[in-house]
């Protein structure tokens, strides 16, 4: 009894108190005395943003915050006649939120860099589409991305809608396939496999392993609230974000007509969605892991321009080869090389603008770039050469003028021996 006295003591000394903390909800809440789950409460007062900004339980369950605690009787604050609802549905959570969320006027005074449009653009998704017309309450609600009673803001490193927080919150799910069996696309069970795919791919190692938030989450792809991310047409839009070069060079492609005709997701046919791997100068050519070869057939324009392609490529990649053999090679002997390096740079940076420029499919594209690289590479090559050279010169040159020297000494010993014999002879 005399810790409740204490505490409304507290209460009242203590001015400079939320609202959730002087709430009956909160105090009752965080008593193991009187509910069978305190965690509710506090982790509600401990980090959610709601209370941090001055909301209280009742700002989304409705009741009466001043009754029921010294009472030690619920139902006087969790009185319906208060406008006490008991906890919504998954059905209700979406349209509980945007309650506010969707009020740009409200939301504005208390952030106003916050957008107001995750309802709206929810309604545009799967998950918002399937809640509504089918009624399946499996689908992601507010509350299944963002949690319900410890909602953080999306930059805090333990929110589940962290960027690399966010596969893995997807993946509850997603990855769970007894939870999605019912669910199926063209006729088969939807694929569980996003998460393993994506966590083995160049996107997920550099998100999950490497922390490298330029490379894309789930959400980076699929958007945050709508079917894809804002200002995108589809999901596959995605990769020309973050690979612009790439993307212009496709347009302009003779692909890109060649796929709208046959209805192929752009650069997913050639590199995956999920599973997408570094790629390999192999991709490109006649045989073996060309892509090429997938759709052209012998003698055809596009398997001459993929020989033409590829010979450019492997011929950079050998004299790039060479010349760094060389300057190793001339390190090793002690010639400073460090200018060599720099210029050789210059080719090194050719082949990784080729590797973007292959998605011209253009033959003289890659031989515009290629062509400068290789006379490049070559002319660093003869310097490092000359240096080489210049370097056993001297060496010879050392070598000659040591025999003239030791010559000379021993010329020298044998005169002043000589001169040392005749003293001694005189004497
Ligand atoms: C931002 C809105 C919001 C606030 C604020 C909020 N709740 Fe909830 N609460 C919900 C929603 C939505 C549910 C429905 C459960 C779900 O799907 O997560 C819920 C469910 C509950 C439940 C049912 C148990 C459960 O986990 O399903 C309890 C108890 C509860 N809330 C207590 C509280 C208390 C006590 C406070 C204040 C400390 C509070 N809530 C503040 C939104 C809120
Ligand atoms: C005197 C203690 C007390 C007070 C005050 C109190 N509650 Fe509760 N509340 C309980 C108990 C007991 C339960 C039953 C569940 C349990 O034991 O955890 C409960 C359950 C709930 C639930 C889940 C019930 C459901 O099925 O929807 C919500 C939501 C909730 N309270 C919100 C509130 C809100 C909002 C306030 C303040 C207006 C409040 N409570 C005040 C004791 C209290
Ligand atoms: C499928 C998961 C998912 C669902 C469902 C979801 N969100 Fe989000 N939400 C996210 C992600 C991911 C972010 C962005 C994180 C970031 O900015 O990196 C986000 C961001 C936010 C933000 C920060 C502002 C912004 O728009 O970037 C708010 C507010 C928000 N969500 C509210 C809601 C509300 C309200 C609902 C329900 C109508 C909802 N969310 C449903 C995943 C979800
Ligand atoms: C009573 C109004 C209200 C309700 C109901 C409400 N919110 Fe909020 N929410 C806010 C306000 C205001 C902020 C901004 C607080 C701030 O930035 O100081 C906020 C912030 C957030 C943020 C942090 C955004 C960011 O990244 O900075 C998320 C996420 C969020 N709310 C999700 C939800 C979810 C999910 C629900 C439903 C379960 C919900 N909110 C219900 C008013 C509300
Ligand atoms: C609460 C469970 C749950 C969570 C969490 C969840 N989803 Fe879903 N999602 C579903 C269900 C159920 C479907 C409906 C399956 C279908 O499309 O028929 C779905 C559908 C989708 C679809 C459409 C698939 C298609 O083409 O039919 C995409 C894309 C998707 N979710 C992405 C995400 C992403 C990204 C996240 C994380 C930010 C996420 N989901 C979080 C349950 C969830
Ligand atoms: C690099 C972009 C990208 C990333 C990252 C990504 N997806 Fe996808 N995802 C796609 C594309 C493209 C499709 C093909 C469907 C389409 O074109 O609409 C797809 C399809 C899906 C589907 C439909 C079923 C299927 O497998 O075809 C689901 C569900 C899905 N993704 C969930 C996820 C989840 C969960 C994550 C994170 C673990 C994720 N995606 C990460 C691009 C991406
Ligand atoms: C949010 C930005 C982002 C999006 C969206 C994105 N990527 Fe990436 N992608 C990256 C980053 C960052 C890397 C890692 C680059 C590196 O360090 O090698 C990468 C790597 C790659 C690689 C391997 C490159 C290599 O050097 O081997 C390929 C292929 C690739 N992405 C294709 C795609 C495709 C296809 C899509 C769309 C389905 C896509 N990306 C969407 C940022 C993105
Ligand atoms: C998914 C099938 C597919 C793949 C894979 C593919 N192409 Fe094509 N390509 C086409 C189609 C279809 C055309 C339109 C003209 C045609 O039917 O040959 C085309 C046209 C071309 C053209 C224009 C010449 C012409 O025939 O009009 C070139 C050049 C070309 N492709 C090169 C390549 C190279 C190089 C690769 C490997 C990196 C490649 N393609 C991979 C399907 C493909
Ligand atoms: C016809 C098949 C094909 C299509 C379609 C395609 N790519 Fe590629 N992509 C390749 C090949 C082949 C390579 C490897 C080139 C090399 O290493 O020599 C490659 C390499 C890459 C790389 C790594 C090299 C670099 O630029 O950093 C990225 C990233 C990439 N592609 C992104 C994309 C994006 C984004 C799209 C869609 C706009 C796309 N690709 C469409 C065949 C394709």
């Amino acid at each position: 009894m005399s810790y409740r006295i204490l505490l409304i003591i507290f209460a009242i000394i203590s001015t400079a108190q939320t609202r959730a903390e002087q709430s009956s909800c909160v105090s009752c809440h965080m008593s193991s005395e009187m509910v069978s789950d305190t965690s509710i409460a506090v982790a509600f007062s401990a980090d959610d943003i709601h209370a941090k900004a001055g909301f209280d339980c009742t700002d989304c369950h409705g009741g009466d915050p001043r009754l029921g605690f010294v009472e030690s009787d619920p139902e006087l604050a969790m009185d319906p006649a208060k406008g006490y609802k008991s906890a919504s549905n998954r059905h209700q959570i979406p349209g509980l939120c945007s309650g506010c969320h969707s009020d740009i006027e409200f939301m504005k005074k208390y952030n106003p860099r916050l957008p107001a449009d995750q309802f709206q653009l929810y309604k545009t998704s799967v998950h918002g589409k399937l809640l509504y017309n089918d009624k399946s309450d499996k689908v992601a609600v507010c509350t299944d991305c963002h949690g319900t009673h410890g909602i953080l803001p999306s930059s805090d490193s333990r929110s589940k809608v962290y960027y690399n927080n966010i596969p893995y919150t997807c993946k509850e799910c997603h990855s769970d396939t007894s939870y999605m069996k019912s669910f199926t696309q063209t006729g088969e069970p939807l694929p569980t496999d996003q998460f393993d795919k994506y966590s083995q791919s160049i996107h997920g190692i550099k998100v999950l392993e490497e922390g490298d938030k330029s490379a894309p989450a789930c959400n980076s792809c699929h958007g945050n609230h709508g079917a894809s991310p804002p200002n995108l047409s589809s999901v596959s839009a995605a990769c020309g974000e973050c690979h612009p070069n790439n993307q212009e060079f496709f347009n302009n492609s003779p692909h890109k007509e060649a796929w709208i005709e046959m209805e192929l997701p752009e650069c997913e046919q050639c590199h995956g969605n999920h599973l997408i791997m570094p790629v390999s100068d192999n991709m490109v050519g006649t045989e073996g892991d060309a892509l090429c070869i997938e759709c052209h057939d012998d003698d055809s324009p596009g398997l001459i321009a993929a020989a033409g392609m590829k010979t450019d490529i492997d011929s950079l990649k050998t004299v790039l080869a060479i010349t760094e053999s060389a300057i190793n090679m001339a390190e090793k002997k002690g010639v400073e090389s460090g200018q060599s390096k720099f210029d050789l740079g210059r080719s090194n940076d050719a082949l990784i603008q080729i590797r973007s420029a292959v998605h011209t499919f253009d033959p003289d594209k890659i031989a515009e770039i290629g062509k400068p690289a290789i006379d490049n590479a070559l002319n660093v090559k003869a310097s490092v050469d000359n240096s080489l050279k210049d370097i056993k010169m001297r060496q010879y040159g050392l070598g000659a003028s040591l025999i003239v020297i030791i010559l000379i000494v021993l010329g020298l010993r044998k005169k002043i021996k000589e001169v040392d014999r005749k003293i001694n002879l005189e004497n």
